[in-house]
């Protein structure tokens, strides 16, 4: 997916990217400070929003091969198996229940199939929606901050479930995270954002390990104490 001179404003907010390559079959991580517009520009893509000005060459894919799932999921009123084979009603995907089964086992809610899902706790609900994502084997995946309030068990279970998933069948991830630990672990590509606009792409390394523009560093000096600290960890605390 290619992204040109792409446009919104929003109040006071100019979203512009100049340009911005999303190579398929990679996973993305789309970082930066609350505020940068990670989440506009997955709602452009999702086609939410209807930009100013610009394209986005989806290069073929068409809205039913794109999902996004967000921090806040939205679920039904109704049953977690029903809210997990909904993507496959609404697009006619023939499925088995097996299937589906086999999804709620992966992410640890078998035992749950007949509740409503609105009583999950908010973990479970997160895990729901993510799965509720994959099932139809969509081509573009966006996930929202999905990962930010997870429990270290689940947060490592949804990059089991993504590294499982680009063994099993490559799909093209967008991962929007403030967790720069999962970010350098699950992705091929890291795009920073300032203000609107893309600042830096390139590795997990040269984005989070070497970088050199000067807001990366201050982004992450300022969001993640964690991250440096297990860096240095990791480097045999050189630092200290
Ligand atoms: N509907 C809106 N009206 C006015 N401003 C908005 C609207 N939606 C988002 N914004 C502003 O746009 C900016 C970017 O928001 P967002 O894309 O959600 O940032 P991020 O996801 O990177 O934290 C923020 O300053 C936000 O307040
Ligand atoms: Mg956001």
């Amino acid at each position: 997916m290619k992204i040109t001179d792409l446009k919104k404003r929003l109040g006071e907010f100019q979203l512009d990217i100049g340009s911005m390559e999303i190579e398929p079959g990679l996973v993305h991580g789309l970082i930066g400070s609350n505020g940068c517009g990670k989440t506009t520009l997955s709602k452009l893509i999702m086609g939410i929003l209807t930009p100013d000005g610009g394209t986005i060459d989806y290069e073929g894919l068409t809205a039913r091969d794109i999902t996004m799932t967000s921090q806040k999921p939205y679920l039904l009123h109704d049953t977690v198996y029903n809210n997990l084979v909904y993507p496959l009603k609404i697009r006619n995907m023939p499925f088995e229940e097996a299937e589906v089964d086999a999804w709620l086992e992966r992410c640890g809610l078998a035992d749950k199939k007949r509740q409503y899902a609105r009583s999950l706790s908010s973990g479970e609900q997160q895990k729901l929606s993510f799965v509720r994502a994959l099932i139809f084997k969509p081509k573009l995946v966006i996930v929202d901050e999905t990962l930010s309030n997870l429990d270290p068990d689940s947060a490592d279970l949804f990059e089991r479930l993504i590294v499982e998933q680009q063994k099993e069948r490559p799909v093209t991830w967008i991962t929007i995270s403030h967790q720069l630990v999962h970010i350098q672990k699950i992705c091929d590509r890291v795009h920073f954002m300032e203000k609107g606009k893309r600042v830096a792409s390139g590795t997990a390394e040269e984005i989070l390990l070497r970088p050199t523009h000067p807001a990366i560093r201050a982004y992450l000096a300022s969001t993640e104490v964690s991250f440096r600290a297990k860096e240095d960890n990791e480097r045999g605390g050189d630092r200290t």
